[in-house]
């Protein structure tokens, strides 16, 4: 039978030098930011635009109370620094205050960056002409908005006023990206990028973390901290040194009877370690991720006793309900966490299953066989007694199955991500969470009260791509903000908290919609460690195309398709020498043709329509139509 065949035009992505699609990167390339406009001015300030255009002017701040507010265009973060060029006496004060809400904006006080219900401002004092520059620990975290505030008599004339941007300081070039995501959809592309920046803007030198109840007036970062949201920094800047730094640091603080921490220091020292049942678990797959992008096998090991440790206590948990029974209410700011809860659970079955794999990196699977069979119990009692037959979802847990208990976004959301429920229960979740959007502000979590998590909204779009409704992802992702968390009605107020000046508009958690845009949306997945097999299977959910690229130390990975009516692709993939996978192409109104180096590959199999190619090495790869 002769083909015919559809190409795409081959792009060719790994120019050296320059990432693909940066236009689309926040970060900067060059570490000293200069302001993007000014917002206001108030009282008596001449000459304003000297301020950020280097020249040989300067802007004059004269009498009590005059200020001006700059605008970055976007959150940044870093100390700032500036010239004075003169002052009439040596009595002169600067405040500079900083906020990432506009609703903050003020010339007198920050927005919050701890308990505080606003942060005082950074004052220098000047009593000469001269470089004056921020201390390191009083760099601040996410800030859009910078207003300078002279609250003195007599005047000074300051300019280049700049901020050193002292986020991902292990980048050399923080726009030097590996990987990259496009679509025919701006809102996704500027998701993904968005996602890939606010994990670098929640990326510090962990000497000057944010200590966490910390003053309002004088405030200060120097905490020894770490920050994790391994997978969409993986498909981003692959710069994975914050996950290994805060990997090591909550294995270091591991308990004699296996537990690990609710999060690192300073919320654990001497006499006080808080715990939290899925937070334990969190860290343990944050090991898995760690090695699964890394391919790092000696790290993988010499945690390995300390990983069994950990599960083994997660297990004794597990009661004679044959699910684990909860006793700390600590999670992610949710409440009613206890009990026989299906959020814990559906994760202590994930756990099972990339431990399983981890055994088998190793070499130890002394324990696979009662890993596995305690996945089965764990399956079967969660969908025997926690399941809602009325509403397709699952209940919190077996304690409160009234009309009103709550059926929490997380724990329906992790079932399917988990696969502790079967496709069709999987499908019915998919329909039952996407019922409950709050159009246009997002998918609520009742767990934690009228509120838009965007941590637990990260699993939602992973779920529904799993449950066969990639086109529900990609609404969801069309609509949400990427903001900590707010209300169902859209105000800027996050339910745990009591300050609202305190949301985080650059937090690591609301990143999630990146990994899945390039693990489902453009289908590369890494199926074990260091991609050395995969599994491509595009989904495109009604985008026209979408392409995607990624590197592990194998080698890299790329992506690029374009729809043909209905859920059929073409395009072409290509992953590192030495590795090898499986394609999984939908089922279309046409015959999908798979054309490698060597020629044209048969399906391995074609089950209801669904192709798939098994055991392909590495190379490059072009899918058309027969
Ligand atoms: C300057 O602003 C501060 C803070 O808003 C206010 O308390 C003070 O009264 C103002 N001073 C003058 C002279 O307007
Ligand atoms: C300006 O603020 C500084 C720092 O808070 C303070 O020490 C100084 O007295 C203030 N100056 C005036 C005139 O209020
Ligand atoms: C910016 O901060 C980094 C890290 O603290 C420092 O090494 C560098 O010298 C600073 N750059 C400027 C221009 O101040
Ligand atoms: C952090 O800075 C504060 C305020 O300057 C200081 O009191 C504290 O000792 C510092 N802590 C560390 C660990 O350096
Ligand atoms: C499960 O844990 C809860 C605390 O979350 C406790 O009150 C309850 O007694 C435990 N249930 C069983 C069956 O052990
Ligand atoms: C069950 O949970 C709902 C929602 O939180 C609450 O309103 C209700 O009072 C609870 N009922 C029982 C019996 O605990
Ligand atoms: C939105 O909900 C919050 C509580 O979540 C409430 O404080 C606020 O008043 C509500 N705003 C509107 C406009 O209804
Ligand atoms: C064919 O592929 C489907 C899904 O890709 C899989 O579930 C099934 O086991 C495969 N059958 C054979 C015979 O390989």
């Amino acid at each position: 039978m002769r083909s015919s065949w559809i190409f795409l035009p081959l792009v060719i992505l790994r120019v050296v030098g320059a990432a693909p699609f940066a236009e689309y990167i926040l970060a900067p390339k060059h570490r000293s930011i200069y302001p993007h406009e000014i917002l206001a001015v108030d009282g008596d300030v001449q000459n304003t635009d000297a301020l950020y255009h280097s020249g040989s002017s300067s802007t004059k701040f004269t009498g009590i109370n005059s200020s001006v507010t700059l605008d970055f265009g976007k959150n940044i973060a870093g100390t700032v620094q500036f010239n004075i060029d003169s002052v009439t006496d040596s009595d002169q004060w600067l405040g500079f205050t900083f906020t990432e809400s506009s609703m903050w904006i003020s010339p007198y006080r920050c927005d919050s960056a701890s308990s505080a219900t606003y942060d005082d401002p950074l004052w220098f004092h000047i009593p000469s002409a001269g470089y004056y520059a921020a201390e390191k620990k009083r760099q601040r975290g996410g800030f859009r908005y910078m207003s300078i505030w002279h609250n003195s008599t007599g005047s000074l004339a300051i300019r280049d006023v700049s901020v050193n941007f002292t986020a991902s300081p292990e980048m050399v070039d923080p726009s030097d990206y590996v990987g990259y995501f496009n679509s025919d959809s701006e809102k996704l592309n500027r998701v993904w990028y968005a996602g890939a920046y606010t994990n670098q803007l929640c990326s510090m030198d962990p000497a000057y973390g944010n200590a966490l109840g910390i003053p309002g007036t004088d405030w200060y970062y120097n905490a020894t901290v770490s920050t994790i949201s391994t997978p969409s920094v993986f498909v981003s800047t692959n710069s994975l040194d914050g996950t290994k730094n805060g990997i090591s640091s909550l294995f270091l603080l591991q308990q004699p009877d296996g537990r690990l921490p609710w999060a690192g220091v300073p919320f654990t020292r001497p006499g006080m370690f808080p715990f939290s049942f899925t937070y334990h678990l969190y860290s343990l797959l944050d090991l898995y991720y760690y090695h699964l992008f890394s391919g790092d096998d000696a790290y993988l090991l010499a945690l390995w006793d300390q990983y069994k440790l950990a599960l083994s206590w997660a297990l004794q948990q597990i009661d004679d309900s044959d699910m684990a029974n909860v006793t700390s209410t600590n999670d992610w700011l949710r409440s009613g966490m206890g009990g026989h809860n299906v959020e814990a659970n559906a994760i202590l079955y994930h756990i099972l299953d990339v431990s399983i794999s981890l055994a088998s990196a190793v070499g130890d699977t002394g324990l696979t066989e009662h890993w596995l069979s305690t996945m089965q119990k764990i399956k079967s009692a969660v969908n025997a007694r926690l399941w809602d037959p009325t509403q397709n979802l699952f209940y919190d847990n077996d304690m409160n199955q009234t009309e009103s208990a709550v059926r929490p976004q997380d724990g329906n959301s992790w079932a399917i991500v988990s696969a502790i429920v079967s496709a069709d229960r999987a499908a019915a979740i998919s329909t039952s969470l996407m019922n409950r959007w709050v159009r246009p502000y997002g998918a609520p979590a009742p767990e934690a009260g009228a509120t838009i998590s965007l941590f637990a909204t990260g699993f939602e779009i992973q779920a529904h791509y799993l449950a066969g409704h990639a086109e529900r992802a990609v609404e969801l992702i069309e609509f949400i903000s990427l903001i900590e968390g707010y209300s169902t009605n859209g105000s800027l107020h996050y339910a745990p908290y009591d300050n609202d000046a305190r949301v985080s508009h650059a937090h690591g958690w609301a990143t999630g919609p990146t990994s899945p845009l390039t693990f489902y949306g453009a289908g590369i997945r890494l199926s074990s460690a260091n991609g050395r097999t995969w599994l491509i299977q595009p989904m495109l959910g009604g985008l026209q195309r979408a392409q995607a690229g990624f590197q592990t130390p194998l080698g890299a990975f790329s992506a690029a398709w374009t729809s043909v009516g209905g859920s059929g692709v073409i395009g072409n993939f290509e992953t590192p020498r030495g590795s090898s996978g499986t394609l999984i192409l939908p089922a279309v109104d046409f015959t999908p043709a798979l054309r490698g180096s060597g020629g044209r590959i048969d399906p391995s199999n074609t089950t209801s329509g669904v192709y798939t190619f098994t055991n392909l090495p590495g190379g490059m790869y072009l899918v058309g139509k027969a």
